[in-house]
């Protein structure tokens, strides 16, 4: 991996701007995301690169989709033949589309209410980087533990999860994967599409269990 790739740090991105992701993704900024179509579009592109990862023999699979916004990614799942749940933490947006067979639930990622080894798969597109944004802050490091923890929990024996996020420079994928490493049985690794353009550039986390 080039590990020389530069980050364009000139403008902001709401998780630096806003507290909360709740805060955010309110009224309009709500509406205006669940209802743009190149938002849908770039995310379908997205949950193809991460299914590519993933590696999965055929379409028989459980898949959680953490963090699902209005469900774009959970919806295209669902298209592909893939048994979906979509998880996410505004009320707002699980009820934004009639999703109710992709069985909706309202909760925090850091702590998924799953019984173990319940999932194939686990694709979480464009919301890590709510999470680790103040990873020096004792209860958001927490968090980020609990959900590598959790997610290691939820996983079948074999099974993958990958992260499709936006960090704010490399030191923040050193820390997320030192946390990993120190904190679970994961193997993984970052993946990164083209990765000297800023503009073009995906960065994707693939964890694998045991
Ligand atoms: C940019 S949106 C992406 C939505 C969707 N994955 C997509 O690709 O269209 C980020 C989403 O992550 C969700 N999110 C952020 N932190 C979360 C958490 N701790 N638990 C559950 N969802 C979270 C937000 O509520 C929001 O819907």
């Amino acid at each position: 991996m080039n590990n020389d790739y530069f980050f364009d740090v000139k403008k902001k991105r709401p998780e630096e701007l806003f507290e909360s992701v709740l805060d955010y993704f309110k009224d309009e900024t709500l509406f205006n995301y669940a209802t743009s179509k190149s938002i849908m579009r770039t995310q379908r592109k997205i949950t193809l690169r991460t299914l590519e990862l993933l590696e999965l023999k055929n379409n028989q699979h459980l898949i959680l989709d953490a963090g699902c916004g209005p469900g774009f990614v959970a919806m295209y799942l669902d298209e592909l033949g893939y048994k979906t749940i979509a998880l996410d933490l505004i009320l707002n947006f699980l009820k934004f589309y009639e999703i109710q067979d992709l069985n909706p639930v309202l909760a925090d990622m850091c702590y998924p209410p799953f019984q173990p080894d319940v999932f194939d798969a686990i694709i979480s597109i464009s919301a890590l980087q709510w999470i680790y944004i103040h990873l020096n802050l004792k209860k958001k490091r927490e968090d980020l533990i609990n959900l590598f923890k959790m997610f290691y929990t939820i996983l079948k024996p074999k099974g993958k999860a990958v992260f499709q996020f936006y960090p704010k420079d490399k030191m923040v994928m050193d820390n997320i994967g030192d946390l990993i490493s120190k904190n679970t049985k994961f193997n993984g690794n970052f993946v990164i599409d083209n990765p000297n353009s800023p503009k073009k550039r995906k960065i994707y986390l693939l964890l694998k269990k045991e």
